[in-house]
């Protein structure tokens, strides 16, 4: 999927605005102990390791993620415990969970990378008790931040125009109406939606975009070989950085949604 072991384990430095969003999440999930979690799109298992701290030796959490290097790297360096384990696994495909298992569905930072939402939907209101309650934090498609603008601008310039950035995987942002008509169709009741506005701040464009790297697991550079990546980065890099004076800071809306299972 184009994720590396490299980009895995620079997230696992640089993924505090993340992190501080999914306790911005978590703030509104209202977790108590004994009760169990499943954190989809858990990536190298920092925020998954809190959450099994919240629900203590009587609840049990687990993690999952489609990307081997993040999953390898979770299973590394979080201690593992008897509440907390970590899988491969997609937020489309939960088959290996029964009907109704878990009581919080947590999913931070992800669903945006998720190509078949109306089916990770469908998927998240499966495996949750009545009563039970969803948590997705993303950026919100009503807002466009500037750093969609410059991997578009790079992205259309010769030769990168020419590979396929579809196939890649491009983030499909949700508009809070959009995410209501999913859950919606996936059965969901009650749900509130809150705007988090974070900025994140850089010292220069360089390190804007190997945040942006990282998190995306090299979706930042569309469907370009990873060997020309490089080059692409130079040339987002000298975008950032004509923005760029006594550091560079980027404005972010983030879509909060906590819907509860009908
Ligand atoms: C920005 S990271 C967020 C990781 C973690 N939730 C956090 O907040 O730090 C996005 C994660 O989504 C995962 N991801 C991508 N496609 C996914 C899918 N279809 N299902 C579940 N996770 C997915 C990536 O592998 C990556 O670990």
């Amino acid at each position: 999927m184009g994720d590396t072991k490299q980009l895995a384990q620079t997230y696992t430095v640089v993924n505090n605005t993340q992190y501080d969003a999914g306790l911005f999440l978590l703030d509104r999930l209202a977790l108590e102990p004994g009760m169990r979690v499943l954190d989809v799109g858990c990536g190298p298992g920092n925020i998954t390791a809190h959450l099994a701290n919240l629900v203590g030796e009587r609840g049990e959490v687990v993690g999952i993620d489609p990307s081997a290097e993040r999953i390898a790297l979770a299973q590394e360096t979080i201690r593992s415990r008897k509440n907390l384990t970590f899988h491969a696994g997609s937020a489309e495909d939960l088959s290996r969970f029964p009907d109704a298992s878990f009581d919080i569905l947590y999913c931070n930072s992800t669903l945006h990378w998720v190509a078949d939402q109306p089916g990770a939907l469908r998927e998240f209101g499966r495996v949750l008790k009545t009563g039970g309650r969803l948590g997705v934090s993303g950026q919100s498609g009503d807002f466009v931040a500037a750093h969609q603008r410059i991997k578009d601008e790079v992205l259309a310039r010769a030769p990168y125009r020419d590979y396929d950035h579809d196939v890649a995987g491009e983030p499909r942002f949700l508009k809070q109406q959009e995410m209501g008509a999913l859950l919606d169709a996936a059965g969901f009741g009650g749900r509130t939606f809150t705007i988090n506005k974070i900025s994140k701040s850089t010292k220069d464009g360089a390190e804007m975009v190997d945040w942006l790297a990282s998190s995306s697991s090299g979706k930042t550079y569309g469907g370009v070989p990873v060997d020309m990546r490089p080059r692409v980065r130079e040339e987002m890099i000298a975008e950032w950085d004509k923005m760029t004076k006594d550091g560079l800071t980027m404005e972010l809306d983030l879509l909060v949604t906590v819907a509860t299972k009908a």
